[in-house]
């Protein structure tokens, strides 16, 4: 198979993803993805060097159908540190992660409503409480990690189920022997500006 055909593969793979998901962003994307994987012709983008082993050992031992074409279609996915949110976020915070934008303003698939894309985090690592006010819903496709909302407690997710983020909670990642990959969707106020680290309230660590 070539890359555009993985690609499209991908696209299919994260509308079924996304179909599983009773919310109306959720919808929006699907057929934003159904629609694309007819026409999109993705160009070869250069490895994100600092995360390129953890973006394909995430993927290794794949059986999800997304996962899979993610691997299949590496080299036009374009991973990157944050996408959005390189002014946002600090290098020391994105080192534990890369971002593929496939959807949204300005992106591969340009869309002025929702975005979506992949995600991968290293092993070992924690990506910390952080909050948007974009509505957004991860889909584990590769690996186990846990999940926190709003400071609770940590709850584990593996490849195939939803993790829902409704507007401003903070949410925070963190990742074991293994790295991850995840899909990701943002719809509502979807302006990066909003996008913002959180503290743990003083009672509390993470
Ligand atoms: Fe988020």
């Amino acid at each position: 198979m070539d890359s555009i055909d993985a690609f499209r593969d991908l696209l299919m793979s994260l509308a079924d993803v996304y179909a599983q998901e009773d919310r109306e962003g959720a919808r929006v994307l699907v057929d934003v993805y159904r629609a694309a994987a007819q026409d999109t012709a993705p160009t070869p983008s250069p490895p994100y060097q600092p995360m390129n082993a953890a973006i394909l050992a995430s993927t290794e031992t794949a059986k999800t159908a997304a996962a899979k074409a993610a691997r299949a279609a590496h080299s036009v996915l374009p991973w990157a540190r944050t996408g959005k949110l390189d002014e946002q976020i600090t290098k020391e915070v994105s080192d534990v992660f890369s971002v593929a934008i496939l959807v949204g303003p300005g992106a591969l698939i340009h869309n002025e409503t929702v975005m979506g894309g992949l995600f991968v985090q290293r092993s070992g690592a924690l990506y910390p409480a952080h909050a948007h006010a974009a509505e957004e819903t991860y889909a584990m496709i590769a690996g186990t990690a846990e999940w926190q909302k709003d400071f609770g407690e940590w709850e584990e997710h593996k490849a195939g189920e939803l993790i829902h983020h409704p507007t401003n909670i903070p949410h925070a990642t963190r990742t074991r022997s293994m790295p991850i990959m995840a899909a990701w969707r943002w719809s509502g106020d979807i302006r990066p500006s909003t996008y913002r680290m959180c503290e743990a309230p003083e009672s509390q660590s993470i």
